[in-house]
């Protein structure tokens, strides 16, 4: 049985990160979708719903498991009996840290990582970039699976409603 991870921050998934989970599950037997809580970082979507996001978009998928994780990712290899970690790959400037982590995974715990080369359709997109196109009122469809979009497009207004009540009044 061979089971690999794909982890991330997932916030939220787009159809980059998709792509790369459904190669990843035709390619082994198990595919683990690892979210990060993310303790120090602000997200726009908590990992509860991250996670749901997950589900929702990969049901499709019999051999696709969601679940979360903290601290270092090896650790969480090593108590899941995973020794492969799958990666998309965008660009050159994506190399250079993507490489040190998995020499130092490899170095920590002997885990492998696996790096795909994105679909060229979605080698610009990363979830910041939707999240601030978005955030403008851009056109983010295509980007990311549908149910996520209305997601997106609710978590936002509702965060633009908080910040112009918060604002005071013009004059
Ligand atoms: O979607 P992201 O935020 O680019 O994913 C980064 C992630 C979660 C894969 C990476 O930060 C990670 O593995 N974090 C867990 C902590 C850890 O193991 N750090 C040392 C890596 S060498």
């Amino acid at each position: 049985m061979r089971r690999v991870v794909c982890p991330g921050s997932f916030d939220p998934v787009t159809n980059g990160h998709l792509d790369i989970i459904g190669r990843a599950a035709r390619l082994y037997d198990e595919v683990v979708v690892a979210v990060l809580i993310n303790i120090s970082k602000q997200t726009l979507f908590t990992t509860d719903e991250r996670m749901e996001m997950l589900r929702e978009v990969t049901k499709g998928y019999q051999n696709v498991t969601v679940t979360r994780f903290h601290g270092l990712i090896v650790d969480f290899c090593r108590a899941n009996d995973i020794s492969v970690i799958v990666k998309g790959l965008r660009a050159v400037s994506d190399f250079e840290y993507e490489q040190m982590m998995s020499q130092m995974n490899y170095r920590l715990a002997g885990i492998e990582t696996l790096f795909m080369t994105t679909n060229p359709l979605y080698a610009f997109l990363r979830s910041s970039l939707v999240k601030e196109v978005a955030g403008y009122g851009g056109d983010v469809g295509g980007l990311v699976p549908e149910p996520v979009l209305t997601r997106l497009q609710e978590r936002l207004s509702s965060r633009r409603r908080e910040q112009q009540a918060g604002q005071p009044e013009p004059g």
